[in-house]
């Protein structure tokens, strides 16, 4: 048995947290010859740089800097900056994650080299196309040689859409691999105390989705409702560079709604397991507090994760700030009961996929 040349590309804060436990494991397995590609998508030590250190991975072998810019033109700086790369290295296989623009642009790269990919999280769907991450998932898997689900409905969704049953494979979920890992590491960070907040008495928010974030109006809407809210128990808003150059002014409060730049891993996993609620419009938060257990408003009308509205904690509550706050305070009154975990949401995900691709490459 020969060894086999593993490239991983990342590019986005969520990639980081999904492709720590997997380089980890493709570190443990004599056979595997893991290789580190950072596009740089994302590339302030607040959106990159602390996820390193927090989750120990290794620096990057190389980094593509790509940084900000259109969909258009970031997609295509990948696919530039790549090429040469893998033409040169030629991995057994390409391993992306998730459904940022540099997971399509690496997996489009790889494919026209003959390069076979694996892609870590396959078949979500929102069903929405006005999302940019829909566009993602659906070119990167129709062009993947290993789709991996991390629940039911995505295994459901790629054979709908005409994938062999033979690419298709249940792993479970990479992001619970390192939610599980890292637990107990988080729960000695300090953040509560340097906020000065109480167990299970504030709320945790995020924003960054662009049919939230990128009209001023609609944002400070929501950041009106968020200040509202915090007359009731204090609110943590770390917020996104996308959210940041959208805001316009300091939202007036009476309450105690507390603005933080985007934080890093392990103090953000401590401030969400130990939330009374949390209202996000972000995908992995939804699948964090199903396994934390923590009540999530999720400020969107679909989701491409539905096992955590079915299974977990999570409720669709649109993106009206009136009606979300209704349900803010409906949740505060009266939380969701708590569900086990969604099956093969174990902390194991990441072997499944190592050994899944031992047997097929
Ligand atoms: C991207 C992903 C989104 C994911 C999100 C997590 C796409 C289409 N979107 O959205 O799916 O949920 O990451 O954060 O790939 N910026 C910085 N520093 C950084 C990164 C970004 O200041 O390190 C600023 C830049 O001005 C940039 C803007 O934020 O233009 C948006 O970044 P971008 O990578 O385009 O998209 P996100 O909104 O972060």
């Amino acid at each position: 048995m020969g060894s086999l040349a593993i490239a991983c590309v990342v590019g986005a804060r969520p990639n980081f947290i999904k492709a720590a436990p997997l380089l980890a494991e493709f570190r443990r397995r004599p056979r595997f010859q893991p290789a580190l590609i950072h596009t740089g998508q994302h590339f302030s030590p607040e959106m990159s740089g602390s996820f390193f250190s927090d989750l120990e991975i290794p620096p990057p072998d190389v980094n593509l800097e790509v940084g900000g810019g259109s969909h258009a033109r970031q997609t295509a700086e990948v696919m530039l900056r790549l090429e040469p790369v893998l033409a040169k290295t030629r991995p057994d296989a390409l391993v992306v994650v998730g459904d940022v623009n540099s997971t399509v642009a690496a997996a489009l790269v790889a494919a026209k080299l003959g390069i076979r990919v694996a892609h870590v999280e396959a078949g979500l769907r929102s069903f929405d196309r006005t999302m940019p991450e829909e566009i993602n998932r659906l070119v990167t898997d129709a062009i993947s040689d290993y789709l991996f689900a991390t629940e039911a409905s995505g295994v459901r969704n790629l054979l709908a859409e005409g994938v062999p049953r033979e690419k298709v494979f249940l792993v479970g979920n990479v992001m619970i691999d390192s939610l599980l890992r890292f637990r107990e590491k988080a729960r000695a960070s300090d953040v509560l105390l340097r906020l000065c907040l109480e167990e299970r008495n504030y709320a945790v928010a995020t924003l960054h989705r662009p049919s939230n974030v990128d009209d001023p109006a609609r944002l400070a809407q929501l950041v009106a409702m968020l200040a509202e809210l915090s007359q009731r128990l204090p609110v943590v808003f770390p917020v996104h560079p996308r959210t940041r150059e959208r805001m316009e002014r300091t939202p007036e409060c009476n309450g105690r709604l507390l603005l933080t730049p985007p934080m890093p891993y392990l103090d953000f996993l401590r401030l969400i397991a130990d939330a009374r609620i949390v209202l996000t419009d972000s995908g992995g938060i939804q699948e964090e507090t199903t396994v934390l257990q923590v009540p999530c408003l999720t400020l969107r009308d679909n989701t491409e994760r539905p096992v955590t509205v079915e299974q977990g904690t999570n409720r669709l509550v649109g993106t009206d700030a009136k009606r979300a706050f209704e349900a803010a305070i409906e949740a505060l009154n009266a939380p969701p009961e708590r569900k086990p975990a969604p099956e093969l949401w174990d902390g194991r995900a990441s072997e499944r996929i190592a050994d899944t691709l031992e047997q097929v490459l």
